[in-house]
């Protein structure tokens, strides 16, 4: 093509670098001003005749999680070239959980702000998402899932384990065990740094199921990634080779304008969550899927969520619910290996990034093999979905367990609770010699759901008290409104909705009041009456927090609770066009 051809006026369904020109009120204008401009990085007219690959680049000193970027772009670019795209990486927003303030959750909706932002505002046929560490692949799901072009998800891919002392550890279940171990005086300062040095053994997000694991499987289950793009560890040549692949796989998308829309339906969101439920994935999942399915439209309904887990065993021997790691997830076959035995329960004609259906891909990947990490349907490691669905007077809008991650012993029982105002509050009181507390007791933390902390930080994972944890005591039954890190176990309540920071019923929990938990039945129950909970309230109103300005602001005043997501009201679909799982 000419310079002459290449600067003609635009049509509404322009490609490439005619896409979203740039309001000067003359579109002629404003494609020959962008080409002079991208010309002065050398390009030719022939490179940008070809379809524009968006990458969405992650990298960042503070992602660790995320360290492999450069080398994934560069896969990436190698891949879009060979299928005869044009790659451009741009940058955007990436959190890392241990470095963003006061929580990466509270970040999570400005990533996916940032994400569909720059694909609407930038020339691209379609968009490369690299995304690893637990908020970044939902934040480019939700921003993508809004921008609606053709989207294919990236995953930095899992850290390898290291090995202290002869025992394999990987970040972060083993950092929990170890820092309860030296809470509890079972090791010393200096074992604790020795531990520290070998948790993460390399670049790589967690190498259990914790939520970026948890999203990664979900990514692929949603055919959003290439297949097998879930589990290849990040500094392996299988993942270089993914994301070549995932290069080239765009171009084709971009060719055959395969829409994230022909994607992420109904069918596609059941699919994610039986692989939610049968990995004994992180509860954070499910807040990331609700809110990834409300930008197309869709509500969660938990309570079909968990008659879903009453018939999808947990099959996947991974931390905290079993004992391997990612590493060995991916040498077991990863998700075809996982995929193969829940095809009854499988929507296979769902669509996904290559053109092709799940069903299709799960043909192409051919027959299984032996293995020890995926267990078949007749000998799972848990006979139920690893979540639970919770309801009663303590949370009338819903709160979850993560069962398989529970303690048997405690998921039927009743005791007091030992109440904390705040994280603040339990930071000062929970180590101290004279807190009234037993481990027949119930530990209840409030105001750190979505608005109270803000953020809905990971602070659900209570510490036992240092007291009983001098004890012996291992768990003890925990509530509160925040979330939990996917790497952690234990009897513990989360989610409860509605929080207590805008007055959920958990704000009026008071030291000594009784609590009962049973899994079985579904139910959290406070053992207090209706009148005198009133009473509560009326005696002392809960004050919803505000913020003056800037994106607090925006956050306290649009953000949803934990059943809608966590995502701002106003990023969520318009119309409401269905829910999801179905029956
Ligand atoms: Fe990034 Fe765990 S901290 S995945």
């Amino acid at each position: 093509m000419s310079d002459s051809d290449s600067i003609k006026k635009p049509s509404s369904d322009a490609t490439g670098l005619r896409k979203g020109l740039t309001s000067y009120g003359d579109s002629g204008f404003s494609l020959f001003l962008r080409k002079a401009f991208i010309k002065g990085a050398g390009y030719t007219d022939t490179a940008l005749d070809r379809p524009v690959i968006g990458i969405a680049n992650t990298g960042s000193a503070y992602n660790p999680c995320h360290g492999n970027a450069p080398q994934l772009v560069e896969a990436v670019k190698r891949g879009v070239m060979l299928a005869g795209g044009l790659p451009m990486d741009f940058p955007t927003i990436s959190i890392h959980e241990s470095f963003a303030h006061p929580t990466s959750m509270y970040l999570r909706n400005l990533m996916s702000m940032d994400t569909e932002e720059l694909i609407r505002a930038q020339p691209m046929d379609a968009v490369v998402l690299i995304g690893g560490c637990d908020k970044t692949v939902p934040a480019q799901l939700m921003g993508a899932a809004s921008a609606n072009i053709p989207a294919i998800q990236l995953i930095t891919g899992s850290m390898l384990t290291g090995s202290h002392r002869s025992e394999r550890v990987g970040a972060c279940t083993d950092c929990r065990r170890y820092w309860g171990k030296f809470r509890a005086d079972e090791i010393d300062e200096q074992e604790i740094a020795d531990v520290n040095n070998q948790l993460v053994a390399s670049v790589g997000t967690c190498s259990v199921m914790g939520t970026a694991s948890t999203m990664a499987c979900i990514a692929e289950a949603l055919g959003m990634t290439v297949p097998g793009g879930a589990s290849p560890p990040a500094v392996t040549a299988d993942r270089i080779r993914i994301a070549e692949q995932t290069g080239a796989q765009a171009v084709q998308m971009a060719r055959d304008r395969l829409t994230i829309d022909k994607i992420l339906t109904p069918e596609a969101f059941e699919n994610a969550m039986r692989v939610l439920l049968s990995i004994g994935g992180s509860t954070n999942g499910i807040v990331h899927l609700t809110a990834i399915a409300g930008r197309m439209g869709l509500e969660v309904d938990l309570k079909a969520l968990d008659r879903m887990g009453r018939d999808t065993p947990v099959l996947l021997d991974l931390k905290p619910s079993g004992q391997h790691y990612m590493e060995d997830f991916h040498h077991a076959g990863g998700m075809s290996t996982l995929l193969r035995e829940l095809k009854p329960l499988l929507n296979l004609n769902a669509m996904t990034v290559t053109g092709r259906t799940l069903g299709e891909e799960l043909e192409r990947a051919g027959p299984g093999f032996a293995q020890d990490v995926v267990r078949p349907m007749s000998n799972p490691i848990y006979p139920q979905g690893g979540i639970a669905v919770l309801e009663g007077n303590l949370a009338p809008g819903g709160a979850i367990i993560k069962q398989s991650a529970a303690n048997p012993e405690l998921m039927e029982h009743e005791g007091r609770a030992v109440v904390f105002e705040n994280a603040a509050d339990l930071a000062t009181r929970i180590d101290a010699d004279d807190l009234d507390v037993t481990a027949d007791d119930i530990l209840v933390l409030k105001n750190i759901g979505p608005k109270g902390a803000p953020g809905m930080p990971e602070a659900g994972y209570i510490p036992i008290p240092l007291k009983l944890a001098r004890a012996g005591v291992k768990d003890i039954v925990r509530i509160s409104d925040g979330r939990m890190s996917g790497t952690a176990f234990g009897t513990i309540v989360l989610h409860v909705t509605p929080e207590s920071a805008i007055g959920g019923p958990l704000a009026y929990v008071q030291n000594g009041d009784r609590i009962r938990l049973s899994v079985s039945k579904r139910e959290i129950s406070l053992l207090v009456s209706a009148e005198e909970l009133a009473e509560r309230a009326r005696r002392n109103p809960v004050t919803p927090p505000t913020a003056d300005r800037g994106y607090r602001k925006l956050f306290l005043d649009t953000v949803t609770q934990a059943d809608k997501g966590v995502d701002f009201d106003f990023l969520r679909a318009p119309v409401n066009t269905g829910t999801t799982p179905r029956g």
